[in-house]
């Protein structure tokens, strides 16, 4: 596991967006799954100005319209402004939302991009959640304003060829040491940037 602290937020800005960058220069085609969450959105303002052409997809997404202020889709969409982005369809039932996302996956992600949360769930997967054998799953918590949540699984997560976690804020330094988060640590090609 491959982990940079960096001591100014505008270098982890930098560097994180150096490294998606260097990814969607070397594949085109690439397929990059990307978080929702706060920490994310100053790497993903930056990238728009790169207008880079790979395909986007959604790590997770709380079950919610796209025009919720809580939305990952609505949040990505202002942020990066991804040109090519597939996305979870909310106005569908759960179970038909999960199958018609898991059909349009990679077989391989290029890179997925994941935060993690002071309790230790990253994407939508909580200590408190099932395992899971599907490709996307439907996971539920009662510590967020939006209970219902769809996500990609470890299974799909594990097969990704690259991770990259940002962390930010002293709460999130030992966040990967937590579960199910610490299950992230044994990938391969596992890239962790912290800044405080
Ligand atoms: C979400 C994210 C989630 C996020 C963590 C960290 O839907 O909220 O996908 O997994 O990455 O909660 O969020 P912050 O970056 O806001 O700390």
């Amino acid at each position: 596991m491959n982990t940079t602290t960096f001591s100014k937020e505008e270098d982890f800005i930098k560097e994180s967006v150096e490294f998606i960058k260097k990814i969607a220069e070397e594949n085109p085609n690439a397929k990059i799954a990307l978080s929702g969450g706060s920490t994310p959105v100053p790497i993903f303002k930056e990238l728009a100005k790169l207008n880079l052409e790979v395909e986007f997809y959604q790590v997770d997404e709380r079950y919610i319209s796209p025009t919720d202020k809580d939305s990952n889709k609505k949040m990505i969409r202002e942020t990066l402004r991804p040109q090519n982005f597939k996305t979870f369809d909310t106005s569908l039932p759960i179970e038909e939302s999960i199958k018609k996302y898991a059909a349009k996956l990679p077989e391989q992600f290029d890179l997925i991009i994941l935060g993690i949360g002071s309790d230790g769930h990253t994407a939508s997967l909580f200590p408190d959640s099932p395992e899971f054998t599907e490709s996307v799953a439907h996971t539920q918590t009662d510590q967020f304003a939006v209970k219902d949540r769809l996500t990609l699984t470890f299974s799909t997560i594990n097969k990704s060829k690259k991770l990259l976690v940002l962390l930010k804020g002293a709460d999130k330094q030992n966040a990967i040491s937590k579960f199910p988060a610490n299950k992230l640590q044994s990938h391969p090609e596992i890239t962790v940037h912290f800044t405080n």
